[in-house]
Protein backbone atom coordinates (compact mmCIF):
# COMPACT_ATOMS: atom_id res chain seq x y z
CA UNK A 1 0.00 0.00 0.00
CA UNK A 2 2.91 2.38 -1.22
CA UNK A 3 0.62 4.81 -2.70
CA UNK A 4 -1.11 5.40 0.85
CA UNK A 5 2.23 6.54 2.70
CA UNK A 6 1.53 10.25 2.71
CA UNK A 7 -1.03 12.64 1.93
CA UNK A 8 -0.46 14.61 -1.15
CA UNK A 9 -0.44 18.08 0.58
CA UNK A 10 -0.60 19.55 3.89
CA UNK A 11 -3.38 19.09 5.45
CA UNK A 12 -5.28 21.88 7.03
CA UNK A 13 -7.69 21.22 10.08
CA UNK A 14 -11.17 22.36 9.01
CA UNK A 15 -11.16 24.07 12.97
CA UNK A 16 -8.48 25.98 12.44
CA UNK A 17 -10.38 27.51 9.49
CA UNK A 18 -13.61 28.23 11.33
CA UNK A 19 -11.56 29.30 14.69
CA UNK A 20 -9.52 31.95 12.37
CA UNK A 21 -12.72 33.30 11.69
CA UNK A 22 -13.27 33.43 7.95
CA UNK A 23 -16.05 34.66 6.18
CA UNK A 24 -15.50 33.09 2.82
CA UNK A 25 -14.68 29.09 2.65
CA UNK A 26 -12.09 27.95 0.47
CA UNK A 27 -12.64 27.09 -2.89
CA UNK A 28 -11.76 23.54 -2.37
CA UNK A 29 -14.73 22.86 0.10
CA UNK A 30 -17.26 24.49 -2.46
CA UNK A 31 -19.06 21.66 -3.27
CA UNK A 32 -20.42 21.94 -7.53
CA UNK A 33 -24.22 23.73 -7.17
CA UNK A 34 -26.04 20.48 -8.12
CA UNK A 35 -23.98 18.57 -5.10
CA UNK A 36 -24.74 21.39 -2.22
CA UNK A 37 -27.54 20.93 0.37
CA UNK A 38 -29.89 23.49 -0.78
CA UNK A 39 -30.08 22.01 -4.32
CA UNK A 40 -33.87 21.63 -5.76
CA UNK A 41 -33.62 18.07 -5.26
CA UNK A 42 -33.15 18.55 -1.33
CA UNK A 43 -36.24 18.66 0.85
CA UNK A 44 -36.38 18.63 4.19
CA UNK A 45 -39.52 16.67 5.60
CA UNK A 46 -41.56 16.22 8.34
CA UNK A 47 -40.76 11.62 8.07
CA UNK A 48 -38.55 9.93 10.28
CA UNK A 49 -36.49 7.11 9.54
CA UNK A 50 -38.12 4.21 11.83
CA UNK A 51 -37.45 3.87 15.36
CA UNK A 52 -37.38 0.18 17.33
CA UNK A 53 -38.15 -0.29 20.51
CA UNK A 54 -36.01 -2.98 21.10
CA UNK A 55 -36.93 -3.72 24.90
CA UNK A 56 -40.16 -5.05 22.68
CA UNK A 57 -38.43 -7.36 20.83
CA UNK A 58 -37.12 -9.30 23.75
CA UNK A 59 -40.25 -8.99 25.35
CA UNK A 60 -42.39 -12.09 26.76
CA UNK A 61 -45.10 -11.46 24.47
CA UNK A 62 -44.39 -13.21 21.51
CA UNK A 63 -46.70 -10.99 19.29
CA UNK A 64 -44.74 -7.97 20.51
CA UNK A 65 -41.46 -9.05 19.91
CA UNK A 66 -42.42 -10.87 15.73
CA UNK A 67 -43.47 -7.19 15.60
CA UNK A 68 -40.50 -5.64 16.31
CA UNK A 69 -38.63 -8.55 14.33
CA UNK A 70 -40.57 -7.18 11.50
CA UNK A 71 -40.20 -3.59 11.86
CA UNK A 72 -36.31 -4.42 11.88
CA UNK A 73 -36.64 -6.07 8.50
CA UNK A 74 -38.81 -3.70 6.88
CA UNK A 75 -36.51 -0.78 7.67
CA UNK A 76 -33.61 -2.51 6.20
CA UNK A 77 -35.69 -3.29 3.21
CA UNK A 78 -36.88 -0.03 2.91
CA UNK A 79 -34.76 2.45 4.62
CA UNK A 80 -31.22 0.74 5.21
CA UNK A 81 -31.29 3.21 8.21
CA UNK A 82 -33.31 3.06 11.49
CA UNK A 83 -33.22 4.35 15.32
CA UNK A 84 -33.09 1.87 18.48
CA UNK A 85 -33.87 2.84 21.76
CA UNK A 86 -33.57 0.91 24.92
CA UNK A 87 -31.02 -0.65 23.40
CA UNK A 88 -29.07 -1.47 26.55
CA UNK A 89 -25.92 0.81 26.36
CA UNK A 90 -25.94 2.86 29.49
CA UNK A 91 -27.21 6.69 28.74
CA UNK A 92 -24.54 8.22 31.21
CA UNK A 93 -21.69 6.14 29.36
CA UNK A 94 -23.11 7.63 25.69
CA UNK A 95 -23.00 11.35 27.51
CA UNK A 96 -19.67 10.89 29.06
CA UNK A 97 -17.85 9.41 25.90
CA UNK A 98 -19.22 12.13 23.86
CA UNK A 99 -18.47 15.30 26.11
CA UNK A 100 -15.00 13.27 26.54
CA UNK A 101 -14.62 13.71 22.70
CA UNK A 102 -15.75 17.06 22.74
CA UNK A 103 -12.81 18.01 25.22
CA UNK A 104 -10.45 16.41 23.13
CA UNK A 105 -11.22 18.45 19.98
CA UNK A 106 -11.55 21.55 22.10
CA UNK A 107 -7.45 21.00 22.99
CA UNK A 108 -4.89 23.55 21.34
CA UNK A 109 -3.67 21.99 18.11
CA UNK A 110 -0.04 20.99 19.01
CA UNK A 111 -1.96 18.97 21.32
CA UNK A 112 -4.05 17.04 18.51
CA UNK A 113 -1.15 16.89 15.74
CA UNK A 114 0.64 14.79 18.32
CA UNK A 115 -2.47 11.93 16.66
CA UNK A 116 -2.06 13.55 13.11
CA UNK A 117 -3.05 10.27 10.68
CA UNK A 118 -1.80 9.10 7.61
CA UNK A 119 -3.67 7.76 4.62
CA UNK A 120 -1.02 3.95 5.87
CA UNK A 121 -3.87 3.00 8.12
CA UNK A 122 -6.15 6.64 8.75
CA UNK A 123 -5.16 5.71 12.65
CA UNK A 124 -5.51 9.44 14.67
CA UNK A 125 -6.31 13.07 13.53
CA UNK A 126 -7.24 13.91 10.61
CA UNK A 127 -9.45 16.20 7.82
CA UNK A 128 -9.16 14.31 5.15
CA UNK A 129 -10.72 10.90 3.30
CA UNK A 130 -9.21 10.24 -0.01
CA UNK A 131 -5.67 10.62 -1.18
CA UNK A 132 -6.23 12.18 -4.79
CA UNK A 133 -4.61 15.63 -5.00
CA UNK A 134 -6.93 18.37 -5.55
CA UNK A 135 -9.76 16.28 -4.59
CA UNK A 136 -13.01 18.30 -3.28
CA UNK A 137 -12.87 18.20 1.07
CA UNK A 138 -15.60 17.94 3.46
CA UNK A 139 -16.25 19.94 6.55
CA UNK A 140 -14.88 17.56 8.96
CA UNK A 141 -12.16 16.94 10.80
CA UNK A 142 -12.26 13.46 12.41
CA UNK A 143 -10.14 10.58 14.87
CA UNK A 144 -10.44 7.24 13.71
CA UNK A 145 -9.43 4.28 15.74
CA UNK A 146 -9.31 0.56 15.87
CA UNK A 147 -10.85 -1.76 18.46
CA UNK A 148 -10.81 -4.86 17.06
CA UNK A 149 -9.62 -7.15 16.55
CA UNK A 150 -7.68 -7.29 19.51
CA UNK A 151 -4.72 -7.54 17.80
CA UNK A 152 -4.73 -4.10 16.24
CA UNK A 153 -6.06 -2.75 19.37
CA UNK A 154 -3.28 0.32 20.18
CA UNK A 155 -4.13 2.11 23.13
CA UNK A 156 -1.46 4.15 22.71
CA UNK A 157 -2.74 5.59 19.72
CA UNK A 158 -5.93 6.62 21.36
CA UNK A 159 -5.83 10.10 22.91
CA UNK A 160 -4.24 10.22 25.93
CA UNK A 161 -6.12 13.41 27.08
CA UNK A 162 -8.89 14.11 28.46
CA UNK A 163 -7.40 11.82 31.16
CA UNK A 164 -10.65 9.68 30.95
CA UNK A 165 -10.76 9.57 27.47
CA UNK A 166 -8.98 6.03 26.73
CA UNK A 167 -11.10 4.48 29.01
CA UNK A 168 -14.19 5.68 28.31
CA UNK A 169 -13.50 4.51 24.74
CA UNK A 170 -12.89 0.71 26.03
CA UNK A 171 -16.08 0.49 28.45
CA UNK A 172 -17.90 2.52 25.47
CA UNK A 173 -17.08 0.75 22.55
CA UNK A 174 -17.35 -3.02 24.49
CA UNK A 175 -21.17 -2.02 25.11
CA UNK A 176 -22.07 -1.15 21.19
CA UNK A 177 -20.48 -4.05 20.40
CA UNK A 178 -22.98 -6.08 22.28
CA UNK A 179 -25.39 -4.33 20.82
CA UNK A 180 -23.99 -4.74 17.79
CA UNK A 181 -24.36 -8.45 18.45
CA UNK A 182 -27.52 -8.41 19.41
CA UNK A 183 -28.39 -6.83 15.86
CA UNK A 184 -26.38 -9.37 13.72
CA UNK A 185 -28.13 -12.07 15.10
CA UNK A 186 -31.89 -10.50 14.09
CA UNK A 187 -30.50 -9.09 10.83
CA UNK A 188 -29.32 -12.74 10.51
CA UNK A 189 -32.76 -14.69 11.59
CA UNK A 190 -34.86 -11.64 9.69
CA UNK A 191 -32.86 -13.31 6.26
CA UNK A 192 -33.77 -16.63 7.15
CA UNK A 193 -30.40 -17.37 7.65
CA UNK A 194 -28.54 -18.54 11.53
CA UNK A 195 -28.54 -16.46 13.89
CA UNK A 196 -24.95 -16.43 13.90
CA UNK A 197 -24.17 -16.77 9.97
CA UNK A 198 -23.24 -12.81 9.60
CA UNK A 199 -21.15 -12.92 12.84
CA UNK A 200 -19.46 -15.65 11.51
CA UNK A 201 -19.09 -14.46 8.10
CA UNK A 202 -17.66 -11.19 8.98
CA UNK A 203 -15.18 -12.99 10.90
CA UNK A 204 -16.73 -14.45 14.27
CA UNK A 205 -14.60 -13.24 17.38
CA UNK A 206 -11.90 -11.34 14.98
CA UNK A 207 -13.89 -9.29 13.05
CA UNK A 208 -13.16 -5.31 13.21
CA UNK A 209 -14.42 -2.47 14.51
CA UNK A 210 -13.39 1.08 14.39
CA UNK A 211 -14.34 3.85 15.85
CA UNK A 212 -14.47 7.20 13.70
CA UNK A 213 -15.39 10.62 15.78
CA UNK A 214 -16.25 13.35 13.55
CA UNK A 215 -16.18 16.42 14.41
CA UNK A 216 -17.76 19.63 12.55
CA UNK A 217 -16.92 23.07 13.15
CA UNK A 218 -19.08 25.42 12.53
CA UNK A 219 -19.24 27.11 8.89
CA UNK A 220 -19.48 30.23 7.56
CA UNK A 221 -21.32 29.14 3.93
CA UNK A 222 -23.20 25.93 5.49
CA UNK A 223 -25.17 26.25 2.09
CA UNK A 224 -21.89 25.59 -0.08
CA UNK A 225 -20.39 22.62 1.58
CA UNK A 226 -20.90 19.23 3.12
CA UNK A 227 -19.96 17.62 6.36
CA UNK A 228 -19.49 14.88 4.65
CA UNK A 229 -20.57 14.12 0.65
CA UNK A 230 -22.98 11.00 0.04
CA UNK A 231 -21.33 8.26 0.27
CA UNK A 232 -22.69 4.46 1.85
CA UNK A 233 -20.09 3.16 4.72
CA UNK A 234 -17.97 0.08 3.35
CA UNK A 235 -18.36 -2.40 6.35
CA UNK A 236 -21.25 -3.96 7.40
CA UNK A 237 -23.08 -2.39 9.53
CA UNK A 238 -22.68 1.46 11.73
CA UNK A 239 -23.78 2.48 15.15
CA UNK A 240 -24.11 5.97 15.09
CA UNK A 241 -23.99 8.19 18.34
CA UNK A 242 -25.00 11.39 17.02
CA UNK A 243 -25.49 15.08 18.79
CA UNK A 244 -28.78 14.89 19.78
CA UNK A 245 -28.96 19.01 19.81
CA UNK A 246 -27.70 19.57 16.53
CA UNK A 247 -29.35 17.61 13.45
CA UNK A 248 -26.45 16.96 10.66
CA UNK A 249 -27.47 13.61 9.00
CA UNK A 250 -29.30 13.09 6.12
CA UNK A 251 -30.15 9.99 4.24
CA UNK A 252 -31.10 9.19 1.21
CA UNK A 253 -34.82 8.38 0.45
CA UNK A 254 -35.94 8.20 -3.21
CA UNK A 255 -34.50 11.53 -5.06
CA UNK A 256 -34.89 13.13 -1.34
CA UNK A 257 -32.59 13.77 1.45
CA UNK A 258 -34.09 13.34 4.45
CA UNK A 259 -32.50 15.29 7.67
CA UNK A 260 -32.37 12.71 10.34
CA UNK A 261 -34.18 13.67 13.79
CA UNK A 262 -31.81 12.10 16.52
CA UNK A 263 -33.77 11.01 19.39
CA UNK A 264 -32.30 11.07 23.09
CA UNK A 265 -30.04 8.64 23.46
CA UNK A 266 -31.17 6.84 20.92
CA UNK A 267 -28.51 4.82 18.08
CA UNK A 268 -29.13 5.49 14.72
CA UNK A 269 -28.52 2.31 12.67
CA UNK A 270 -27.53 1.68 9.40
CA UNK A 271 -26.31 -1.15 7.30
CA UNK A 272 -22.99 -1.23 4.96
CA UNK A 273 -22.07 -2.52 1.73
CA UNK A 274 -20.86 -5.72 2.95
CA UNK A 275 -24.42 -6.74 4.21
CA UNK A 276 -25.38 -5.59 1.01
CA UNK A 277 -23.12 -7.91 -0.77
CA UNK A 278 -24.12 -10.72 2.01
CA UNK A 279 -27.52 -10.63 1.80
CA UNK A 280 -27.45 -10.11 -2.50
CA UNK A 281 -29.17 -6.42 -1.89
CA UNK A 282 -32.01 -7.92 0.12
CA UNK A 283 -30.75 -5.62 2.06
CA UNK A 284 -29.11 -2.59 1.06
CA UNK A 285 -26.60 0.03 2.08
CA UNK A 286 -27.66 3.42 2.35
CA UNK A 287 -26.18 6.91 0.44
CA UNK A 288 -25.97 9.75 3.55
CA UNK A 289 -24.35 12.80 3.92
CA UNK A 290 -24.39 15.41 6.44
CA UNK A 291 -24.79 19.09 6.62
CA UNK A 292 -22.88 21.93 8.55
CA UNK A 293 -24.25 25.12 9.79
CA UNK A 294 -22.81 28.67 11.23
CA UNK A 295 -24.56 28.41 14.49
CA UNK A 296 -23.32 24.80 16.00
CA UNK A 297 -20.37 22.17 16.10
CA UNK A 298 -21.64 19.18 16.11
CA UNK A 299 -19.94 15.46 17.55
CA UNK A 300 -21.16 12.16 16.46
CA UNK A 301 -19.39 8.93 17.13
CA UNK A 302 -19.45 6.51 14.33
CA UNK A 303 -18.86 2.88 15.39
CA UNK A 304 -18.21 0.83 12.16
CA UNK A 305 -18.61 -3.06 12.30
CA UNK A 306 -16.32 -4.40 9.70
CA UNK A 307 -15.87 -7.92 8.59
CA UNK A 308 -11.98 -8.94 9.63
CA UNK A 309 -9.77 -7.54 6.93
CA UNK A 310 -8.80 -10.89 5.22
CA UNK A 311 -11.90 -12.38 5.08
CA UNK A 312 -13.65 -13.01 1.76
CA UNK A 313 -16.72 -11.83 1.69
CA UNK A 314 -19.37 -13.36 -0.78
CA UNK A 315 -23.26 -13.42 -0.77
CA UNK A 316 -24.55 -16.31 1.55
CA UNK A 317 -25.13 -19.61 -0.53
CA UNK A 318 -28.75 -20.25 1.13
CA UNK A 319 -29.52 -17.03 -0.69
CA UNK A 320 -28.10 -18.30 -4.50
CA UNK A 321 -29.67 -20.68 -6.49
CA UNK A 322 -29.75 -20.95 -10.30
CA UNK A 323 -32.20 -18.74 -10.90
CA UNK A 324 -31.17 -16.70 -7.90
CA UNK A 325 -27.40 -15.93 -8.83
CA UNK A 326 -24.73 -14.88 -6.72
CA UNK A 327 -24.94 -10.96 -8.61
CA UNK A 328 -21.74 -10.11 -6.29
CA UNK A 329 -17.89 -11.34 -6.68
CA UNK A 330 -16.05 -12.57 -3.54
CA UNK A 331 -13.67 -10.04 -1.91
CA UNK A 332 -11.79 -9.24 0.82
CA UNK A 333 -13.17 -6.11 2.89
CA UNK A 334 -8.84 -5.21 2.99
CA UNK A 335 -9.38 -4.79 -0.86
CA UNK A 336 -13.08 -3.24 -0.50
CA UNK A 337 -11.73 -0.28 1.37
CA UNK A 338 -8.85 0.92 -0.81
CA UNK A 339 -11.32 2.74 -2.86
CA UNK A 340 -13.02 5.00 -0.48
CA UNK A 341 -9.56 5.18 1.08
CA UNK A 342 -8.01 6.09 -2.48
CA UNK A 343 -11.03 8.22 -3.82
CA UNK A 344 -12.79 9.41 -0.92
CA UNK A 345 -16.84 9.63 -0.68
CA UNK A 346 -18.09 8.48 -3.73
CA UNK A 347 -21.85 8.13 -2.96
CA UNK A 348 -22.71 3.98 -4.07
CA UNK A 349 -20.55 4.31 -7.27
CA UNK A 350 -18.26 0.93 -6.03
CA UNK A 351 -21.03 -1.51 -4.73
CA UNK A 352 -22.95 -0.49 -7.54
CA UNK A 353 -19.89 -1.15 -10.06
CA UNK A 354 -19.45 -4.37 -8.63
CA UNK A 355 -22.57 -5.93 -9.35
CA UNK A 356 -23.35 -8.57 -12.23
CA UNK A 357 -26.61 -8.04 -14.55
CA UNK A 358 -27.72 -11.36 -15.22
C1 LIG B 1 -19.71 8.54 8.86
C2 LIG B 1 -21.01 9.24 8.85
C3 LIG B 1 -22.59 10.69 9.97
C4 LIG B 1 -22.66 11.75 11.03
O1 LIG B 1 -18.86 8.87 9.73
O2 LIG B 1 -19.53 7.64 8.01
O3 LIG B 1 -21.78 9.02 7.95
O4 LIG B 1 -23.78 12.11 11.39
N1 LIG B 1 -21.31 10.09 9.85
O5 LIG B 1 -21.62 12.22 11.49
NI1 LIG C 1 -21.27 7.16 6.93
Amino acid sequence: MNFLQKWPEPVVPVQHLSDTGIRVIPGRYVKKPSERPSNVESAVSDINIPVIDLHELYSEDQLLSQRAASLIDSACREWGFFQVVNHGVSHDLMVRTREAWREFFHLPMEEKKKYANSPSTYEGYGSRLGVEKGISLDWNDYFFLHYLPMAIRDRKKWPALPVSCRELIEKYSEEVVKLGEKLMKILSVNLGLRENYLSEAFGGDDNGACLRVNYYPKCPQPDLTLGISPHSDPGSMTLLYPDENVSGLQVRHGTIWLTVNPLPNAFIINLGDQLQVVSKGKYRSVEHRVIVNSVKERVSLAFFYNPRGEMPIKPAEELVSEEHPALYPCMTFDEYRLYIRKRGPSGKIQVESLKSHP
